[in-house]
């Protein structure tokens, strides 16, 4: 069995995007391997967090989790937080690595641009994942292609680690990338990415949104003037936006879809559309009420932190071992 871990960071507006493009491809990860999902609250405070809203974020994230199908009694799903070994590798992490490398990463050179001077934090961000990664002895990481470049520092650090302390020291993970098929664009502009920041709260779809909020957001969907439905990406890329989603949730090849809608107007794709995404969030939004205000919740957490724990702890026992660290070996 492979070791799978994967995070996502406690903040609000999950969205379709990550659902359809991550998220799901958790559940069906646990048929064949052994997982780990964390909710990565540590990296989330390398931009200032209100501590009630992160801590509402932490729990309402855990809740979504289980609600899509995650199973605590196969996975382990835990709060980083809760195991100090992440905060202790990445320090080890730290001193293997180069601020030349930790400065061409993508995400900090968007994130940091327009500050004077950026937070430490944020430029650290990268070693923080790849420890969260190294900590497990992890096979498999997957994640958006967002986060290739991270996933090859991580490879970077754990070779270099590797090549200098010892080869038993980590495991060199891989990353498994979503397919892009399920890059869900932005319902009124379908040039950019469906996102949990962006302004317009109609241009996504988000996992708890009411059946009336869904229907208004697919009704109001930027398409074009053509009226004829193909799946043209370029030149009519909001129907195919909405093509897409209709393909991905329904499992129905997209040139099914056009053959079924051929000669229809826009407005009866919208509508069924609207009425399948409607079902389909039904039942994961039930199980994320009954789950979300449980006791249940708080004990899942605390036992895959527990069980996180006891797999980093040897991790970090070898590790600080190996560098020469500490007097308790
Ligand atoms: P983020 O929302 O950026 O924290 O991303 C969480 C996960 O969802 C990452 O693995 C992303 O690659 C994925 N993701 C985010 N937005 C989309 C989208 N519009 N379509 C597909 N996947 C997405
Ligand atoms: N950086 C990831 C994202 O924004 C979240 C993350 C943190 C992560 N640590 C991780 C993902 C470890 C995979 C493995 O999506």
């Amino acid at each position: 069995m492979k070791r799978v871990f994967s995070g996502i960071q406690p903040t609000g507006n999950i969205h379709l995007g990550n659902y359809l493009g991550a998220l799901r491809q958790f559940v069906d990860l646990q048929k064949d391997n052994e997982c780990i999902y964390c909710i990565v609250d540590m990296h989330a405070i390398t931009v200032p967090k209100d501590p009630e809203t992160l801590k509402k974020n932490i729990m309402d994230v855990a809740a979504l989790y289980l609600a899509i199908g995650i199973d605590p009694d196969k996975s382990i799903v835990f709060v980083q937080s809760d195991v100090p070994g992440h905060a202790e590798l990445s320090w080890i992490l730290t001193c293997s690595s180069y601020t030349g490398e930790l400065s061409r990463m993508t995400q900090y050179k968007q994130k940091s641009k327009m500050q004077e001077s950026a937070p430490t934090g944020l430029f650290m961000y990268p070693v923080l994942m790849a420890a969260d990664i190294l900590l497990y002895d992890t096979n498999i990481v997957p994640v958006g292609d967002d986060q290739k470049q991270h996933i090859e520092l991580t490879r970077d650090l754990a070779k270099r680690v590797n090549g200098k302390y010892g080869e038993d020291t980590f495991v060199i993970p891989e990353g498994r990338y979503m397919k892009s098929g399920a890059r869900i664009m932005s319902l009124d502009d379908p040039s950019s990415k469906m996102s949990k920041s962006a302004e317009n709260e109609y241009s996504r779809i988000q996992l708890l949104d009411s059946p009336s909020k869904i229907k208004k957001s697919i009704m109001r969907a930027t398409t074009d003037s053509e009226g004829i439905i193909r799946y043209d990406v370029e030149n009519q890329p909001g129907l195919a936006n909405l093509l897409n989603i209709y393909s991905v949730v329904t499992e129905k090849p997209v040139e099914d879809i056009v053959k079924e809608y051929d000669g229809k107007g826009y407005g009866a794709l919208k509508k069924d559309l609207a009425e399948i995404l409607i079902e389909s969030l039904a039942p994961i939004q039930k199980s994320y009420n009954d789950i979300r205000n449980s006791d249940e919740l708080k004990r899942i957490l605390a036992d895959g932190a527990e069980k996180a724990n006891a797999i980093a702890e040897k991790t970090v026992k070898r590790v600080k071992d190996n560098f020469g660290l500490g007097n308790r070996f």
